[in-house]
């Protein structure tokens, strides 16, 4: 099949996102309540939107961290092989930590992030991922905050991308091969 032609049906409008990331933001405002700083760690580059938005409804200082890991390259099919291509910059030992991820797929790859920042002993550690797609789980992990639960569909838009396109859409949508 030729992947090149494809056409982007919305699935979640710019206006449902934000209201999402408003309530989201509430619920770990609530949860870190009283932290000095909250570590931000936003796994590159699909969550950098998202990341974006929901820092700055929090209530709380916050530092902002990255890490980047292997991914699809240019294919939809997901790599079972996670490797760490960028670590975060900061120390987490003792601190409280925010994972902030695009989508929770397979779960390979939070399940690694997550198995990494754990050993290296913060004190509390959440995960939010905006999309989740519980459908195609392959390891027992999931988020603690979820922005939307989606079906099997390969989205794009809102930071995510295909084939490096299409991260700058306000929108998700999901992306539809045509002749
Ligand atoms: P997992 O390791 O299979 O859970 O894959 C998670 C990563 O795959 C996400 O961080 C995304 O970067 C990417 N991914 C999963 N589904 C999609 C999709 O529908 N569109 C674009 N990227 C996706
Ligand atoms: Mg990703």
């Amino acid at each position: 099949m030729d992947h090149s032609n494809y056409v982007i049906d919305e699935m979640i409008s710019a206006k449902s996102i934000a209201a999402r990331v408003e309530t989201l933001a509430k619920e770990i405002s609530e949860y870190f309540k009283g932290t000095d700083k909250l570590v931000v760690v936003g796994l590159l580059r699909g969550s950098f939107v998202f990341i974006a938005d929901l820092t700055r409804e929090l209530d709380m200082p916050v530092e902002i961290d990255f890490m980047e890991t292997s991914s699809y390259g240019n294919s939809t099919e997901s790599s079972r092989e996670v490797r760490i291509l960028k670590d975060i910059r900061g120390e987490i030992e003792g601190r409280d930590v925010l994972v902030v991820e695009d989508i929770v797929d397979t779960g390979h790859t939070l399940n690694h992030v997550v198995k990494i920042l754990k050993s290296r002993n913060p004190a509390r550690m959440k995960i939010c991922a905006l999309l989740d797609k519980p459908s195609r789980r392959e390891v027992d992990i999931s988020a603690d905050w979820i922005g939307f639960e989606i079906p099997d569909k390969f989205v794009v838009g809102y930071g995510i991308d295909y084939a490096q396109r299409n991260r700058n859409l306000g929108h998700i949508g999901a992306v539809r091969f045509i002749e």
